[in-house]
């Protein structure tokens, strides 16, 4: 396993094993590594001949108030880990590779940016989009796998690819959960062990509204209270939305006549959460 910090190198070498018929595959990360993005390199080994795991902890797409300083650095085990499932390259750029003295290009981030986490965390998805896009330019990569866990960045990663005509594939992955539900997430190491207990309110408030489908609902308003009745139960610390969206537009949905999102964003003590669910619909 190669580990490079400057893009030219990287560059360079990527080049030439994409020249010579070699599919690239990357895995875009901040490093903190669990279960959930090794099965996104998993997918790259599986489906590519080469793969690139990148490790940067984004400044840009973290608000002033935010735990940018406190985000877990675990380059040596993350190191490890990528190593014993045959990751091929890791990129670990320092702050000034990415963002040298004078440089001040960033990208606007496409509509479906703008409700939930885009209203909730101004500046993050301008700063999510423009990483992902340097990142795309520095590795000439076929494919990138992104975790549906962040099912908006998919969509604005997805989106902005469309949009400006960038020559990759995106490639949404399940999302990998612990075996009481709980989403794999970097900032799950910031729960206690009171906090963890409560996180898994989450799952059960998604897991009720595919429930009440099931069971014929057909009320949306009525879904999401319920969902929002299963978080203040547990309770979580606030909720920032609980919400049945469009999967495509992440628009609200009044209706059920085809397949919908489901999302929640909670504070459960000082840990911020999201997950999501996509809902069958009989
Ligand atoms: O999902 C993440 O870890 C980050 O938002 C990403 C895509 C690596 C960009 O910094």
């Amino acid at each position: 396993m190669k580990v490079l910090s400057s893009p030219e190198e990287i560059y360079a070498q990527l080049d030439f094993l994409r020249r010579q018929g070699n599919r690239i595959g990357l895995v875009p990360t901040m490093g903190a590594l669990h279960d959930g993005h090794l099965s996104l390199v998993r997918e790259a080994k599986r489906e590519c001949d080469i793969a690139v795991t990148t490790i940067f902890v984004n400044p840009s797409q973290f608000g002033p108030n935010e735990d940018f300083a406190k985000y877990p650095r675990t380059l040596d085990s993350d190191l490890e880990q990528l190593s014993a499932i045959g990751c091929d390259f890791v990129f670990v750029p320092s702050n000034d590779h990415i963002y040298p003295p004078g440089h001040t290009t960033f990208i606007e981030p496409p509509a479906v940016a703008a409700n939930w986490e885009g209203k909730i965390r101004p500046g993050h998805f301008r700063g999510v989009a423009t990483i992902v896009l340097k990142l795309f330019n520095m590795l000439p990569a076929r494919v990138a796998y992104f975790g549906r866990k962040d099912y908006q960045q998919v969509a604005v990663i997805s989106a902005m690819v469309r949009d400006l005509n960038v020559p990759i594939l995106i490639q949404p992955c399940e999302t990998v959960r612990e075996p009481d539900g709980l989403a794999m997430s970097s900032r799950n190491r910031y729960l206690s062990a009171a906090d963890r207990v409560r996180a898994i309110g989450l799952w059960h408030a998604l897991s009720k509204a595919q429930s009440m489908i099931d069971d014929g609902f057909r009320n949306v308003a009525q879904i999401e209270s319920a969902m929002r009745e299963i978080l203040n139960k547990v309770p979580v610390d606030s909720i920032d939305y609980a919400a049945i969206v469009d999967p495509e537009s992440m628009e609200p949905r009044t209706d059920l006549d085809s397949p919908v999102v489901a999302i929640i964003a909670a504070r459960v003590g000082t840990t911020r959460l999201i997950d999501n669910s996509l809902l069958r619909i009989q």
